[in-house]
């Protein structure tokens, strides 16, 4: 424990890696580059139904959050299983050249492939610590049949359900 009551970050760090989450892109026009633009974000919740309410959670910094505060619209994207690349180059952590599929949708980027796609219009900027609040209203969406993608601890995962790996050790019984 440091000085003060305060947590020191890498702890916290440490113990947040253990919240289980699905990955998101958070993509949005950025103008002054004249292209899409996305960074991979796991802190995206789903706030209200009515309306409905989205929150992602975005680095003060990052240029993503820059481009939110411009355009006031943005898309997010919930990752299937077969998009750890994307994940990657979003987080910007690839080694590999990737090419993102980005489609348009009422003049918001969005990633093909993706399980669920949202249109959002940003109503809310909090700034909380060295992150900013940005909670947005879902104007449009639409979903597909998958499995998402999964992080813990700094590793992408695939979900298999309990019932599918009971089948599998009752094969080997
Ligand atoms: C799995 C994963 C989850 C992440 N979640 C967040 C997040 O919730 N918020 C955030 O600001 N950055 C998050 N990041 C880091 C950003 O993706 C990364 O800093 C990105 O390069 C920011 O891009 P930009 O500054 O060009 O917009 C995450 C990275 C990974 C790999």
């Amino acid at each position: 424990m440091a000085p003060g009551g305060r947590v020191e970050a890498a702890r916290f760090r440490a113990a947040m890696s253990r919240f289980l989450s699905g990955v998101t892109v958070v993509s949005v026009f950025d103008r002054a580059a004249g292209r899409p633009h996305g960074l991979t974000v796991s802190a995206f919740l789903s706030v209200s139904l009515d309306p409905t309410l989205v929150l992602v959670s975005l680095a003060k910094d990052s240029r993503g959050l820059e481009c939110i505060g411009q355009e006031g619209r943005f898309g997010v994207n919930i990752l299937g299983e077969h998009q750890e690349r994307l994940a990657l180059h979003f987080a910007r952590r690839s080694h590999v050249p990737v090419d993102p599929p980005f489609v348009e949708r009422d003049g918001v980027p969005l990633l093909a492939g993706s399980l669920v796609h949202l249109v959002v219009r940003t109503v809310e900027i909090h700034p909380a610590g060295d992150h900013a609040l940005c909670i947005g209203l879902v104007e449009d969406l639409e979903y597909e049949e998958g499995w998402p993608l999964a992080y813990f601890r700094s590793r992408f995962y695939r979900l298999v359900p309990q019932e599918v790996l009971d089948r599998i050790a009752g094969h080997f019984l």
